[in-house]
């Protein structure tokens, strides 16, 4: 038995934290930047065997059955109808900087659905993968909104609102022209459960502020899906602005964050956030053919751990 599967680590354009509250969010897959899985026979007797060298961990699903990745893996072989458990080896593999923004969990996850489903032959729709990792994610997060399984799953640019009770609304998003964004890693690792906790702390403290401030970001949001629809690129910049200034107001930025901003704006981006749960992780900045090197550089210069490119490309 060999199989192998990838799923895309992903970023959030516009939208993060008000998403939790049912407000629409806009979702891009990274497809360049992936997490990978094998799925291959094991030792007779062993049951499953994880191999994560990557996150530096070995474990028996045996010995560790509530590891997230294990009870993953118990539900995803009893919705492909494997009673036994199987003696196999998973190896897992990841390009995405773990706790940076990017769902290296949710794409983790996604790798080892689908890994096993091909390793015993079956077919799961995105639908199901998505179901599966969304309740794997809940166990990391607390309350994800099911934005990242459901870009990382789709693998395709979303608009993704939150319903109270699935199916949330996906809608894959129009995008007119292509544009290019500079992810920069502050280096901070920042758990998202941590920013979402803390927001619905202040959020249960005052609803009505909160609840105002999530509107403000769904408007934003609603102007960038106009903005990618149109192909008026020179929108979005504005827009990624102002929504970084609600996601200071949220609390969810922090300093390096911040740095990592500042520097973008000023060698010329168009505009920059943070992306994700943030207090750490990662932040975005759009750039052209002009802007591209001096931002990058910036960014370095300014403190990046890295910085990568994704270039958005106009769905057909
Ligand atoms: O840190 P990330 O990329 O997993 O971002 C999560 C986005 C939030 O809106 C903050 C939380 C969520 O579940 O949608």
């Amino acid at each position: 038995m060999q199989a192998h599967a990838s799923a895309p680590g992903k970023i959030i354009l516009c939208g993060e934290h008000a998403v939790v509250y049912g407000r629409p969010a806009i979702a891009l897959p990274l497809s360049g930047i992936r997490a990978r899985a094998s799925v291959t026979s094991g030792a007779p007797g062993i049951g499953v065997r994880f191999d994560a060298p990557d996150l530096e961990r070995r474990w028996l699903l045996s010995t560790a059955p509530n590891d997230p990745l294990s009870e993953l893996t118990l539900a995803t072989l009893q919705q492909l109808g494997i009673v036994e458990t199987p003696d196999i080896q998973i190896t897992i593999t990841s390009d995405i900087p773990i706790a940076s923004g990017m769902g290296s969990g949710a794409a983790i996850a996604t790798a080892i659905v689908r890994a096993l489903a091909a390793a015993f032959g079956q077919n799961l729709s995105a639908a199901e993968v998505s179901a599966l990792v969304y309740e794997s994610e809940q166990r990391y997060h607390g309350t994800p909104s099911g934005i990242d399984n459901t870009v990382i799953a789709y693998e395709q640019a979303i608009w993704f609102q939150r319903r109270s009770e699935p199916p949330h609304l996906i809608e894959p998003l129009p995008i007119a022209t292509p544009f290019t964004l500079l992810i920069g890693d502050t280096g901070v690792r920042s758990a998202t459960r941590l920013p979402v906790g803390e927001v619905r702390r202040r959020w249960q403290e005052d609803p009505a502020c909160y609840e105002a401030l999530f509107d403000q970001v769904a408007e934003i949001v609603h102007q960038a899906r106009c903005a990618l629809a149109e192909g008026d690129i020179a929108a979005l910049g504005p827009l990624l602005d102002r929504n970084q200034e609600l996601l200071e107001q949220i609390g969810v930025s922090s300093p390096e964050l911040e740095r990592l901003i500042a520097a973008a704006r000023r060698a010329g981006a168009a505009g920059a956030k943070l992306s994700g749960g943030g207090w750490g992780g990662v932040m975005i900045a759009l750039v052209d053919a002009e802007t591209l090197a001096p931002v990058r550089d910036a960014l370095l210069a300014a403190g990046a751990a890295r910085v990568l490119e994704t270039s958005v490309s106009a769905t057909a």
